[in-house]
Protein backbone atom coordinates (compact mmCIF):
# COMPACT_ATOMS: atom_id res chain seq x y z
CA UNK A 1 0.00 0.00 0.00
CA UNK A 2 1.57 3.32 -0.99
CA UNK A 3 1.76 6.09 1.35
CA UNK A 4 -1.18 9.00 1.24
CA UNK A 5 -0.15 12.10 -0.67
CA UNK A 6 -1.75 15.09 -2.83
CA UNK A 7 -0.20 16.57 -6.35
CA UNK A 8 -1.37 18.64 -9.04
CA UNK A 9 -1.99 18.36 -12.65
CA UNK A 10 -2.72 21.34 -15.31
CA UNK A 11 -2.34 20.63 -18.83
CA UNK A 12 -2.46 22.86 -22.40
CA UNK A 13 -0.82 26.31 -22.01
CA UNK A 14 0.05 27.08 -25.56
CA UNK A 15 2.01 29.54 -24.51
CA UNK A 16 3.12 32.69 -26.38
CA UNK A 17 6.48 34.78 -25.92
CA UNK A 18 5.42 37.42 -23.93
CA UNK A 19 2.60 37.65 -20.65
CA UNK A 20 0.14 39.57 -23.64
CA UNK A 21 0.51 36.72 -25.90
CA UNK A 22 -2.91 35.93 -27.58
CA UNK A 23 -4.10 32.57 -28.82
CA UNK A 24 -7.25 31.87 -30.54
CA UNK A 25 -8.21 34.98 -29.04
CA UNK A 26 -7.83 33.78 -25.41
CA UNK A 27 -4.63 35.51 -23.55
CA UNK A 28 -2.49 32.26 -22.95
CA UNK A 29 -0.09 33.76 -20.72
CA UNK A 30 -1.85 35.51 -18.83
CA UNK A 31 -4.56 33.21 -17.95
CA UNK A 32 -1.70 30.36 -16.87
CA UNK A 33 -0.03 33.23 -14.49
CA UNK A 34 -3.68 33.55 -13.02
CA UNK A 35 -3.36 29.36 -13.03
CA UNK A 36 -0.24 29.41 -10.66
CA UNK A 37 -1.26 32.64 -8.36
CA UNK A 38 -4.23 30.23 -7.59
CA UNK A 39 -3.09 26.91 -7.00
CA UNK A 40 0.24 28.83 -5.04
CA UNK A 41 -2.98 29.92 -2.55
CA UNK A 42 -5.35 26.90 -2.82
CA UNK A 43 -4.30 23.65 -3.44
CA UNK A 44 0.04 23.41 -3.44
CA UNK A 45 0.63 23.93 0.23
CA UNK A 46 -1.06 20.43 0.09
CA UNK A 47 0.86 19.06 -3.02
CA UNK A 48 3.64 16.85 -3.29
CA UNK A 49 4.50 18.11 -7.36
CA UNK A 50 2.98 19.69 -9.94
CA UNK A 51 2.98 17.84 -12.88
CA UNK A 52 1.66 19.65 -16.64
CA UNK A 53 0.69 16.91 -19.33
CA UNK A 54 1.97 19.11 -22.54
CA UNK A 55 1.25 21.68 -24.98
CA UNK A 56 3.50 23.88 -22.89
CA UNK A 57 4.05 26.22 -26.18
CA UNK A 58 2.31 26.98 -29.27
CA UNK A 59 4.09 27.71 -31.48
CA UNK A 60 7.73 25.91 -29.61
CA UNK A 61 9.96 28.69 -30.07
CA UNK A 62 12.88 28.89 -27.43
CA UNK A 63 11.51 32.49 -26.43
CA UNK A 64 7.88 30.75 -25.43
CA UNK A 65 10.03 27.71 -23.37
CA UNK A 66 12.09 31.11 -22.07
CA UNK A 67 8.67 32.57 -20.60
CA UNK A 68 7.33 29.76 -19.50
CA UNK A 69 10.73 28.44 -17.60
CA UNK A 70 10.86 32.64 -15.59
CA UNK A 71 7.66 32.42 -15.27
CA UNK A 72 7.49 29.05 -12.91
CA UNK A 73 11.22 30.29 -11.91
CA UNK A 74 12.38 26.32 -12.87
CA UNK A 75 16.27 26.58 -13.53
CA UNK A 76 17.13 23.57 -15.19
CA UNK A 77 18.61 21.47 -12.89
CA UNK A 78 20.60 17.81 -12.43
CA UNK A 79 17.16 16.29 -13.04
CA UNK A 80 16.71 14.37 -16.28
CA UNK A 81 13.13 14.04 -18.23
CA UNK A 82 10.68 14.44 -16.75
CA UNK A 83 11.91 16.28 -13.42
CA UNK A 84 11.59 17.45 -11.02
CA UNK A 85 12.89 20.35 -11.21
CA UNK A 86 12.44 22.97 -8.45
CA UNK A 87 10.62 25.78 -8.94
CA UNK A 88 11.77 29.28 -7.10
CA UNK A 89 8.03 31.32 -7.99
CA UNK A 90 6.90 32.97 -4.86
CA UNK A 91 4.10 31.04 -3.08
CA UNK A 92 5.72 27.58 -5.09
CA UNK A 93 9.26 27.91 -4.13
CA UNK A 94 10.30 24.60 -3.87
CA UNK A 95 7.27 22.99 -5.09
CA UNK A 96 9.01 19.75 -7.07
CA UNK A 97 7.81 20.21 -10.96
CA UNK A 98 7.27 17.54 -13.87
CA UNK A 99 6.91 18.25 -16.70
CA UNK A 100 5.87 16.30 -20.08
CA UNK A 101 5.49 17.27 -23.92
CA UNK A 102 2.21 17.46 -26.21
CA UNK A 103 1.77 17.55 -29.61
CA UNK A 104 2.34 21.03 -29.95
CA UNK A 105 5.59 20.73 -27.85
CA UNK A 106 9.48 20.33 -29.89
CA UNK A 107 11.16 17.72 -27.88
CA UNK A 108 14.60 18.89 -28.51
CA UNK A 109 14.08 22.36 -27.48
CA UNK A 110 11.95 21.25 -24.46
CA UNK A 111 14.80 19.20 -23.23
CA UNK A 112 17.45 21.83 -23.73
CA UNK A 113 15.39 24.39 -21.64
CA UNK A 114 14.64 22.19 -19.07
CA UNK A 115 16.19 18.75 -19.18
CA UNK A 116 19.63 19.23 -20.81
CA UNK A 117 20.91 15.81 -19.51
CA UNK A 118 18.20 14.61 -21.60
CA UNK A 119 19.03 13.62 -25.75
CA UNK A 120 15.25 13.11 -27.03
CA UNK A 121 16.32 10.52 -30.09
CA UNK A 122 12.42 10.86 -30.84
CA UNK A 123 9.70 10.43 -28.21
CA UNK A 124 9.64 11.42 -24.21
CA UNK A 125 8.80 8.65 -22.50
CA UNK A 126 10.06 8.31 -19.07
CA UNK A 127 8.87 7.53 -14.91
CA UNK A 128 9.07 8.44 -11.69
CA UNK A 129 8.74 7.01 -8.66
CA UNK A 130 7.02 8.86 -5.56
CA UNK A 131 5.99 7.41 -2.33
CA UNK A 132 5.61 3.70 -3.55
CA UNK A 133 3.52 5.00 -7.00
CA UNK A 134 5.15 4.78 -10.17
CA UNK A 135 4.58 7.79 -12.75
CA UNK A 136 4.41 6.42 -16.16
CA UNK A 137 4.68 9.64 -18.59
CA UNK A 138 4.03 7.97 -22.10
CA UNK A 139 3.83 9.86 -25.31
CA UNK A 140 1.91 9.21 -27.66
CA UNK A 141 3.80 11.64 -30.66
CA UNK A 142 3.89 15.09 -31.90
CA UNK A 143 0.73 14.51 -33.99
CA UNK A 144 -2.64 15.99 -33.08
CA UNK A 145 -3.49 12.12 -33.49
CA UNK A 146 -1.64 9.88 -31.47
CA UNK A 147 0.67 6.84 -32.25
CA UNK A 148 1.38 4.02 -30.37
CA UNK A 149 5.20 3.86 -30.96
CA UNK A 150 7.24 0.75 -29.91
CA UNK A 151 9.00 3.00 -26.99
CA UNK A 152 5.43 4.22 -25.67
CA UNK A 153 4.82 0.49 -24.89
CA UNK A 154 8.03 -0.60 -23.61
CA UNK A 155 8.11 1.75 -21.36
CA UNK A 156 4.20 0.61 -20.43
CA UNK A 157 5.42 -2.75 -20.22
CA UNK A 158 8.54 -2.18 -17.85
CA UNK A 159 5.97 -0.16 -15.64
CA UNK A 160 3.40 -3.23 -15.29
CA UNK A 161 6.43 -5.31 -14.66
CA UNK A 162 7.49 -3.56 -11.80
CA UNK A 163 4.77 -4.57 -9.54
CA UNK A 164 4.20 -0.98 -8.23
CA UNK A 165 0.85 0.91 -8.02
CA UNK A 166 0.13 3.10 -11.36
CA UNK A 167 -0.56 6.35 -12.41
CA UNK A 168 -0.32 6.79 -15.83
CA UNK A 169 0.01 10.03 -16.94
CA UNK A 170 -0.14 11.38 -20.74
CA UNK A 171 -0.85 13.90 -23.07
CA UNK A 172 -3.32 12.41 -25.55
CA UNK A 173 -6.41 11.20 -24.58
CA UNK A 174 -7.47 7.38 -24.81
CA UNK A 175 -10.92 7.74 -23.93
CA UNK A 176 -14.02 8.94 -26.32
CA UNK A 177 -15.34 12.11 -25.33
CA UNK A 178 -18.06 11.06 -28.40
CA UNK A 179 -17.04 14.02 -29.81
CA UNK A 180 -16.37 13.19 -33.96
CA UNK A 181 -13.71 15.36 -34.56
CA UNK A 182 -11.91 14.98 -30.84
CA UNK A 183 -11.89 11.55 -30.90
CA UNK A 184 -10.63 10.97 -34.27
CA UNK A 185 -7.75 12.08 -32.78
CA UNK A 186 -6.92 8.90 -30.70
CA UNK A 187 -4.49 5.58 -31.75
CA UNK A 188 -5.52 3.53 -34.38
CA UNK A 189 -3.78 1.31 -32.31
CA UNK A 190 -5.24 2.29 -28.66
CA UNK A 191 -6.83 -1.58 -28.47
CA UNK A 192 -3.51 -2.39 -27.58
CA UNK A 193 -2.60 -0.60 -24.99
CA UNK A 194 -6.60 -0.96 -22.86
CA UNK A 195 -5.37 -4.89 -23.84
CA UNK A 196 -2.15 -4.20 -21.57
CA UNK A 197 -3.87 -2.81 -18.78
CA UNK A 198 -6.24 -5.49 -18.81
CA UNK A 199 -4.40 -8.59 -17.76
CA UNK A 200 -5.75 -10.25 -15.11
CA UNK A 201 -3.17 -9.38 -12.39
CA UNK A 202 -2.70 -5.48 -13.70
CA UNK A 203 -5.46 -4.02 -14.19
CA UNK A 204 -6.12 -3.21 -9.83
CA UNK A 205 -2.88 -2.03 -9.36
CA UNK A 206 -3.64 1.25 -11.98
CA UNK A 207 -4.47 3.71 -10.01
CA UNK A 208 -5.86 5.48 -12.62
CA UNK A 209 -5.24 7.63 -16.09
CA UNK A 210 -4.54 11.45 -16.20
CA UNK A 211 -4.63 13.11 -19.52
CA UNK A 212 -4.76 16.59 -21.36
CA UNK A 213 -4.77 17.23 -25.81
CA UNK A 214 -8.80 17.63 -25.00
CA UNK A 215 -8.76 20.82 -23.38
CA UNK A 216 -11.86 19.69 -21.60
CA UNK A 217 -12.87 18.15 -18.51
CA UNK A 218 -14.35 14.92 -18.30
CA UNK A 219 -14.28 12.01 -15.64
CA UNK A 220 -14.93 8.70 -16.86
CA UNK A 221 -14.09 4.66 -15.63
CA UNK A 222 -12.89 2.75 -18.92
CA UNK A 223 -12.43 -1.30 -18.00
CA UNK A 224 -12.81 -0.73 -14.47
CA UNK A 225 -9.84 2.27 -14.37
CA UNK A 226 -10.23 5.58 -13.53
CA UNK A 227 -9.68 8.08 -16.51
CA UNK A 228 -9.84 11.79 -16.05
CA UNK A 229 -8.87 14.41 -18.79
CA UNK A 230 -8.56 18.24 -17.54
CA UNK A 231 -9.93 21.41 -19.06
CA UNK A 232 -6.69 23.57 -20.43
CA UNK A 233 -5.50 26.76 -18.98
CA UNK A 234 -5.73 28.20 -22.01
CA UNK A 235 -8.97 28.37 -24.93
CA UNK A 236 -11.44 25.16 -24.35
CA UNK A 237 -13.44 23.46 -27.62
CA UNK A 238 -17.35 23.13 -26.79
CA UNK A 239 -18.28 19.28 -26.89
CA UNK A 240 -19.93 19.03 -30.12
CA UNK A 241 -18.87 16.95 -33.33
CA UNK A 242 -17.07 19.92 -35.10
CA UNK A 243 -14.04 22.32 -33.87
CA UNK A 244 -15.25 25.40 -32.18
CA UNK A 245 -13.14 27.17 -29.55
CA UNK A 246 -15.00 28.36 -26.24
CA UNK A 247 -13.41 30.66 -24.24
CA UNK A 248 -13.89 30.04 -20.26
CA UNK A 249 -12.22 29.95 -16.75
CA UNK A 250 -9.21 27.86 -16.78
CA UNK A 251 -9.42 24.68 -14.43
CA UNK A 252 -6.85 22.29 -12.62
CA UNK A 253 -6.95 19.21 -10.81
CA UNK A 254 -5.87 18.35 -7.20
CA UNK A 255 -5.21 14.39 -7.17
CA UNK A 256 -4.73 12.95 -3.85
CA UNK A 257 -4.07 9.20 -3.15
CA UNK A 258 -5.83 7.83 -0.08
CA UNK A 259 -5.57 3.97 1.02
CA UNK A 260 -4.36 3.05 -2.41
CA UNK A 261 -7.29 4.87 -4.03
CA UNK A 262 -6.79 8.15 -6.54
CA UNK A 263 -9.47 10.53 -6.45
CA UNK A 264 -9.64 13.87 -7.79
CA UNK A 265 -11.32 17.54 -6.85
CA UNK A 266 -11.92 20.48 -9.85
CA UNK A 267 -10.64 23.66 -9.35
CA UNK A 268 -11.37 26.42 -11.73
CA UNK A 269 -9.58 29.77 -11.46
CA UNK A 270 -11.56 32.85 -11.46
CA UNK A 271 -10.24 35.81 -14.24
CA UNK A 272 -9.81 39.37 -12.82
CA UNK A 273 -10.63 41.54 -16.27
CA UNK A 274 -6.57 42.75 -17.19
CA UNK A 275 -5.80 45.93 -16.32
CA UNK A 276 -6.28 47.95 -18.74
CA UNK A 277 -5.31 51.14 -17.65
CA UNK A 278 -1.67 51.59 -19.76
CA UNK A 279 -4.19 51.24 -22.49
CA UNK A 280 -6.65 54.27 -21.85
CA UNK A 281 -3.20 56.20 -21.53
CA UNK A 282 -1.99 55.20 -24.74
CA UNK A 283 -5.71 56.56 -26.21
FE1 LIG B 1 -3.52 21.47 -26.48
Amino acid sequence: MPEDFSFIQITDHHLGPSATSVRLGYAVNYTFTQTLQHLAQYAAPQADFLISTGDLVDPPTPQGYTWLQNELGAAPGSAAFPGPLSMRRPGLEGLPLYLMPGNHDDRRRMCEQFFPLSRPGGMLNASFEHKGVLFLCLDWGADSKARLYPELYNCLDQGLRSGLPLVICMHHQVTSLNMRWMDAFIADEVNAFWEALCAPTTTARILGIIAGHTHISYEKVEYGIPTWGLRSTSYTFHPIDTLAVRLANPQYRLFSIQNGVLTSRLFEVPLPLMDDTAVGEEI
